[in-house]
């Protein structure tokens, strides 16, 4: 009796992750192998897709950014991201921790209070990145987002394809879909 009982259990939570499992992965993919010590480094944030009011509304394209990314003790990754805004470099410090399997991360926004899902769904460490962010918590901060990052201010065509493409296939339109403007503000003082 108990052993049937243990089997049964078995089977229900087999059968719950099971499809927690087919429903991550008609979400979005991950990287194979993801190797988070070549991941490290700067990196340019090249373009955008997302469904966020708040970058949707934005009037003016937001300069190129650039993100340096650092590992920290718990195996996640310290984002330091540095923009422009008002004609003043500004810096923001995403911590990551990391849920789940290599090239997933988890970080909780201090400006919104929303916890959001980052994937590296994609890259060869050298030249790009495809990323996938998606709050899973936070009222009214419902939305997804897919980065490309670029080692370089002047990513090549194809890599702007291949993220356009992986931007649709994530479901964004092509309206959604931009390519930052180099900028050689804020630019300084990193490696
Ligand atoms: C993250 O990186 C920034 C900039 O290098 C540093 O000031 C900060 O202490 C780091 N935070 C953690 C928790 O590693
Ligand atoms: C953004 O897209 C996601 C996934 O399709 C959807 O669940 C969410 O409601 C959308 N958010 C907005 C603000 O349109």
């Amino acid at each position: 009796m108990a052993a049937l009982r243990t089997l049964w259990m078995g089977l229900v939570l087999l059968g719950v992750l099971g499809v927690l499992q087919t429903r991550a992965e008609a979400q979005v993919s991950l990287q194979p192998n993801f190797q988070q010590d070549k991941f490290l480094g700067r990196w340019f944030t090249a373009g955008l897709a997302s469904n966020a009011s708040w970058i949707r509304e934005k009037k003016a394209p937001l300069p190129m950014c650039t993100s340096l990314v650092a590992p920290t003790e718990d195996g996640g990754l310290n984002l330091t991201i540095t923009f422009l805004r008002k004609d003043q470099c500004e810096t923001r410090t995403l911590l990551l921790q990391p849920v789940g399997p290599p090239g997933c991360y988890s970080y909780t926004s201090q400006h919104w209070g929303s916890v959001n899902d980052v994937r590296v769904v994609e890259t060869d460490y050298v030249e790009y990145a495809l990323l996938h962010t998606e709050s899973t918590k936070g009222p009214g901060q419902d939305f997804h987002i897919a980065t490309l990052y670029s080692r370089t201010q002047t990513p090549r065509e194809e890599v702007k394809e291949k993220f356009a493409a992986f931007a649709k296939a994530q479901g964004f339109t092509e309206d959604t879909i931009v390519f930052l403007p180099q900028t050689d503000k804020c630019m300084e003082g990193h490696q």
